[in-house]
Order: C-alpha cells, then structure tokens, then sequence
C-alpha cells in the first residue's frame, strides 16, 4: 500500500457498516510509517496527554515522562502551582534529570550546573560570568508546555492553541470523574515500559470484553457491560456490578469499602473509559488504575500503569495485606495484555482483513473515531454519502447512546 493511495475513503467504509456486515481497520493502519505520521499530526498533536494525579505533585516534587518524543517534566513550584517544562537545558541541551520522579528545591542541570527555579527562571548560569552576559541569558528559562488539571488528573497539551482540557473531556468530568471522586484517589504504584506493538491494538484490547475469557481465564470473571458513548473525547463501558472488579472472582468480598462520597452510578459500578487517544482509565467504588499509551513510532508502545486508592484506605491497618491481592490481580492482567498485544502485532497481514463481533462493539467505535481524525472530515461525508449511515463522533454533536450489551469479562 503506498502513501497516496492509503488514504482513499474507499478503503474504509467497511468500518462504518453495522456490526454485523463491518469490517476491520487494515493491517497497514497498525503497521504504516505513512499511516502512523498522519496520526501523530491529527490524533496526538492536538490532544491532551495524561502525565499523574496532582496529588502525587508536593511542593517541590516532578514527575518526569517521555511522550510522543519529548522529554518532559511536571513540576509543583514553591507557590503551589503545576507547571510542565520540556526536559531540555537551555544551555547545550542535557536533560534536567534522567528520573521519574523525585523531590527537589531547583532544577540543576547535571552536566554544567545551570540552575533553574521551579518556576523555569534561570537563576545561574556558570560560565557566563558577566552581568552582561547574565542580562542577555534571561530569555533562556525552560521552556513551558501547556497544562491543567481537572479532578486531579494533570494532563498537558504539545499545541499552540489546544481546545480547553474541559472541553476535551466533555460529560467524562461529570458523569464518571466527579461520582468516583478520583480527587481523592493516591498513585500507590506507577511504571513505564515499551511494548513491541501498535498503540491502538493496547487500546482495543482493553475494551473488548471477547479477550477475556480467553486471555484472562485465572483473573478475571464474567462481568455483563453497557456500552456508554459519551460526550468529549471519550468511550467506555459501565459494569453495573456491587462488587470491585479489581480482585480475581474468589476474593471480591474481600476488597476495601468504598471510596468515602462516591455517588450516583459511581457508587453502582465501575467505569472502564478511554479519554482518546490512548488513556485507559478504570473507576471503581473503591479504586482506580490506568493504562496509558502513547505511541513511540508505528510498531513501538510507550506504556504507563497505575494504580490507586483513595486516601482514607491508606490509612487502614490492613492496606499493606489487602492491597497485595489487588496489586497481584493487576499485574497479572496487565502482563497477559501487554503479551497479547505484542502477539497480535506479529501476525498482521495486509491480505487479511477482519470483522468485528457484538463484544467489539467500542472497539469499532473507537476505529471510526481515529479514521473521522486521520481521513478528516470531508472524506468521513464521502464515506456517509456511501453508505448511507451518519457518523456522529463530533464532540460537539454530543449524543449520548446507552446500549446493554450481555458480555464476558
Ligand atoms: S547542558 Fe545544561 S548546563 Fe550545560
Ligand atoms: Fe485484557
């Protein structure tokens, strides 16, 4: 498939057929240097990129990450606020520091100590050693990112102008962020690694329920779901279940008490959303964890785990005991994707193409909401003008479709 030709609109009206006549992105969209590029320009360029909780931000405190390329950190200066710098000293270069996380009183850069403020303000710049010089270096202070919090959850944006972090999100703030009061939620473990894989077969796989019995048969139980589509760049299901799901079946009676303040379908179920592109972020009545990806080059995943409580369970006696079990649910479920995903990427063939069944569902949601960004939106008419069908993924044409869907998982 060549570069020119792989965007034609024909290729992928298969995607927007029903479920049951639909058929499946093409291999080359998980495996094309020239698909993947137009991706990272108009799936990731505009978006906004999770980075931690706030509440893991203490005066002082960063957290450093690689996303899309770039090196950055996440500082909380003296004065409180959350600010986000390109890991790049305005010197020659040298990133600020090579760790995840740590606490400090300024950035000093390792290899010729330049020292910047939390703030970016260059406040020492050995060598020059003049006043004059001095004057003329004060254009040199780190250089800022867009950022915001919203519910604890710091996210930062690499565009010039990006839509607000609110906007982006849509009803996600509403309908799942607020009634799991993830404001109360603690990063007890975070992790990075790289997966040999397309991003978006990590995306998919985690919110199909047909995988589960499968690939999860020792983790995971039958868990029924409802497909919600919300508004904002956002798609997930709804366990409506009293029980975490964050514990293997044989111990979910054992699990803390519900987060304090949850409400509504909060307090009913666990959420199991991805705020697009690739944050996978699961709500539960008594926990959180996420699975983020960012993509590295077409067949390179950057992956970030997490996992969370709330801060009244940190405090119980038990923690330590209790929350080994969930700690060992999650790893063993995040390993058998990370293992699936990778297998997947190996036998994709551009002669193949495949379909979706009932339990995919989100995923040829998802698959129609990437190619409405990637073909834009005079080819998505072309391709309703054909098949007949409306595709409303719009943020701001805002439905909202509620569907129960009877699912393993
Ligand atoms: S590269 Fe940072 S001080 Fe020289
Ligand atoms: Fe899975």
């Amino acid at each position: 498939m060549d570069s020119t030709s792989m965007f034609d609109p024909e290729l992928y009206t298969g995607v927007f057929k029903d479920i049951g006549e639909a058929t499946t992105l093409p291999a080359w969209c998980y495996s094309s240097q020239y698909w993947f590029n137009r991706e990272k320009e108009r799936v990731f360029d505009g978006a906004w990129h999770f980075v931690c909780l706030e509440s893991s931000l203490h005066n002082g405190q960063f957290v450093r990450r690689d996303l899309l390329g770039n090196n950055i950190l996440v500082v909380r200066d003296h004065d409180g606020e959350v600010r986000a710098f390109y890991n790049s000293c305005r010197h020659r270069g040298a990133p600020l520091t090579d760790q995840d996380t740590g606490r400090v009183k300024a950035l000093v850069c390792p290899y010729h100590k330049w020292v910047y403020a939390l703030n970016g303000k260059l406040i020492k710049a050995n060598g020059l050693s003049s006043e004059s010089r001095m004057k003329n270096a004060c254009h040199l202070d780190l250089l800022e990112m867009t950022v915001d919090v919203v519910c604890n959850l710091v996210f930062v944006n690499f565009s010039d102008h990006p839509l607000s972090l609110r906007e982006f999100l849509g009803d996600y703030i509403n309908a799942v962020a607020m009634p799991h009061r993830i404001d109360r939620m603690r990063c007890i473990h975070s992790r990075s690694y790289t997966l040999e894989s397309n991003w978006k077969l990590y995306v998919e796989v985690d919110m199909e329920t047909l995988h589960t019995p499968c690939i999860h048969s020792h983790s995971i139980g039958k868990q029924p779901v409802e497909i919600l589509e919300g508004i904002g760049e956002w798609v997930g299901v709804f366990n409506r279940s009293p029980h975490t799901p964050a514990l293997k079946p044989g111990l979910r009676t054992r699990g803390f008490p519900h987060t304090q303040g949850i409400y509504g379908e909060g307090k009913n179920g666990t959420h199991f959303c991805v705020i697009l592109p690739g944050f996978f972020i699961v709500t539960a009545q008594d926990c959180m964890w996420w699975i983020q990806k960012t993509p590295v080059s077409e067949n390179l995943v950057a992956v970030n785990v997490g996992y969370c409580f709330p801060e009244e369970t940190l405090q119980r006696e038990d923690f330590d005991l209790v929350a080994s079990l969930y700690r060992e649910r999650w790893d063993q479920v995040v390993e058998e994707d990370d293992w699936i995903t990778e297998y997947q990427q190996k036998g994709l063939n551009n002669k193949v193409t495949g379909l979706y069944t009932e339990q995919e569902r989100v995923v040829q949601m998802l698959d129609q909401r990437i190619l409405h960004k990637v073909l834009g939106p005079d080819l998505i008419n072309m391709i309703e003008a054909d098949t007949g069908s409306s595709i409303s993924h719009d943020p701001d044409a805002g439905t909202r479709e509620t569907q129960l869907s009877s699912c393993e998982g």
